[in-house]
């Protein structure tokens, strides 16, 4: 609203601007019409007289004059009413211009996705999946069979990367698969721009996310719930349904492998097509004969040739997560039970006081209380008491790392304007000592913090709901700051990555 007004300031003063000049043009052209002309001649009448007598000055300076000034007086009032509509509207126009060119934007991407750079042909209209041609080599390069590649779905490929993310898989593509570098920084055919354009078309099939923070900001949250449940059912049926047909025997399993068999969303909820290799093959493949990749010491021993871009999860996941420890906050592992002391247990706050623990290894009080972990599974690593905690949020077009806290955890709605209010933005610099910003982006008002050692089985849970973030190198095995790792949070009920990580952890 703020900067609707601010355009049609601007533009009241162009069109002041362009009405002084106008004037100030009649007024030279009046004045130079005294100094030009030239004396009267006399009377036409006398001169010429064929001419048709001319009328009366009676004439002239009644009704003539009359039509002329009302003529005139309706034309000022046309223009002085038209005038300020036309201004009034500008601010639209320009709203107007924008949405045309993100829709310019949408279709140029549009025509990349299907004709350009042909996305189309392997990942399918809608960007609901298929699968790309493939020719199978053995270690010498020797032709083994032509074989089909899962092309995972992309219309969830936002609510599993960030934009960041997606633009770096398409710059680089994914060497040792047919998803070429398509970006010029990774030596293909498509400008930034055209990138950005082919991003933009993505997000038009983008599905409903499992995330109540998306449902609630979606232009109509009933519906949006909506969709989020039959998501959330079809998936719930997927996994039954292969469980009932007997392709895998539990439901970490089915989730690790979700849509090996059926190629249910074309396998993009499945852990195996990054870390089983030949999984991406699908199950008619021989890509190396005798090795079924589900079975047993292959599947999730990602890393072999042909294997998508993740890494063997077999016996390296304790490692990364070990069983029941405390992951301290120089990244270091505390081991089991927490570190000893002659009183019993304790972690080291980040004030460098000892915080007691439990025979259970939770962290208590010097009353003896638990200390809660707040908001459920999303935060773990943070052990804080908080009088008040901000709603994540993160409105599109507004590039700000931080909102403000609302009471109830979720920004009010406005019935006069159509959807929410936005929150002022957060100056972190003004956050308080007592403050804190979560790694999920929420901040915490009046928090009484200790920096919580990581339980590994919440670590574990976490990693698979958030991923590995973009720019920031992944703990150790790590393979890159490229965020490879997807988030699946905002895909998978929560009971199916808890699932899954019990899964992995049995690899
Ligand atoms: C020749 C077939 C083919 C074409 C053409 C193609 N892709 Fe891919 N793409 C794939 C395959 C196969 C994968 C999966 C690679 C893997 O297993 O890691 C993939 C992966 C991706 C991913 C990562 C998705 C994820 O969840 O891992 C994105 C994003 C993507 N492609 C976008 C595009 C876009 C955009 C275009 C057009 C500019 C495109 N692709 C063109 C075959 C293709
Ligand atoms: C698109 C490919 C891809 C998919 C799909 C994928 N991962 Fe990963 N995963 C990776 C990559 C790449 C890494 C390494 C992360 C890094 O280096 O940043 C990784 C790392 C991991 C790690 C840490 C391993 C270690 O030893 O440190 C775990 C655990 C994991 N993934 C579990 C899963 C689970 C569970 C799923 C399915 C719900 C899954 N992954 C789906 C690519 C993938």
């Amino acid at each position: 609203m703020q900067s609707s007004l601010v355009f049609a300031a601007d533009f009241r003063a162009i069109g002041l601007t362009v009405a002084s000049v106008v004037l100030l043009g009649f007024v030279a052209l009046f004045i130079r019409n005294i100094f030009t002309s030239r004396d009267e001649l006399g009377s036409e009448i006398e001169l010429a007289s064929n001419k048709k007598e001319y009328l009366s000055d009676e004439e002239l300076e009644g009704v003539k004059l009359d039509r002329s000034l009302s003529f005139a007086l309706v034309v000022l009032g046309i223009t002085s009413v038209a005038l300020p509509f036309y201004w009034l509207a500008e601010p639209g126009r320009q709203e107007g211009a924008v949405a045309a060119y993100q829709l310019n934007f949408e279709s140029r991407g549009g025509d990349l996705y299907t004709e350009g750079a042909q996305c189309v042909n392997c990942h399918a209209a809608g960007g609901v999946g298929g699968v790309a041609p493939y020719v199978l080599q053995d270690v010498d390069g020797q032709f083994i069979a032509n074989a089909s590649w899962t092309a995972p779905a992309l219309n969830n490929v936002f609510l599993r990367y960030s934009e960041d993310e997606v633009r770096y898989i398409l710059n680089f593509g994914r060497p040792g698969s047919p998803m070429a570098a398509w970006g010029t920084p990774g030596g293909g055919p498509l400008t930034e721009q055209q990138v950005q354009n082919t991003m933009e078309y993505i997000q038009t099939f983008e599905v409903q996310s499992l995330d109540t923070i998306d449902i609630n900001f979606s232009d109509d949250p009933a519906a949006a719930q909506a969709e989020a449940d039959e998501l959330a059912i079809e998936i719930r049926d997927e996994v039954q349904r292969s469980l009932d047909d007997g392709e895998f025997s539990s439901i970490g399993e089915a989730v690790f492998n979700l849509g090996y068999f059926s190629g249910f969303q074309a396998g993009s909820l499945s852990c195996g097509r990054c870390h089983t290799s030949g999984w991406s093959l699908g199950p008619n493949t021989p890509w190396a004969p005798g090795a079924d990749p589900l079975a047993e010491g292959v599947a999730g021993c990602g890393g072999g040739n042909p294997s998508g871009i993740g890494f063997s999860l077999c016996g390296t996941i304790t490692e990364r997560f070990p069983d029941d420890a405390w992951k301290l906050p120089d990244g270091s592992w505390a081991p089991k039970g927490g570190l000893a002391d002659d009183d019993g247990f304790f972690y080291e706050a980040m004030d460098g006081s000892k915080v007691r623990l439990n025979d259970k290894g939770a962290p208590i009080t010097d009353s003896g209380e638990l200390y809660e972990v707040l908001s459920g599974g999303e935060m773990h690593g943070d052990l804080a008491e908080c009088a008040s905690i901000s709603s994540l949020w993160e409105p599109e077009g507004i590039s700000s790392e931080a909102y403000a806290y609302v009471e109830d955890g979720l920004p009010e709605v406005d019935d006069s304007a159509d959807g929410f209010v936005n929150p002022e933005p957060i100056d972190l610099d003004s956050l308080g000592e007592s403050d804190l910003m979560f790694a999920d982006g929420r901040i915490g008002f009046s928090c009484d913090v200790i920096d919580m050692p990581e339980r590994t089985s919440y670590a574990h849970f976490d990693f698979i709901y958030n991923g590995a973030d973009a720019g920031s190198g992944y703990g150790r095995g790590g393979q890159s700051a490229a965020g490879m790792m997807p988030g699946f949070g905002k895909l998978l009920p929560e009971q199916f990555i808890q699932a899954v990580v019990d899964y992995e952890r049995g690899l």
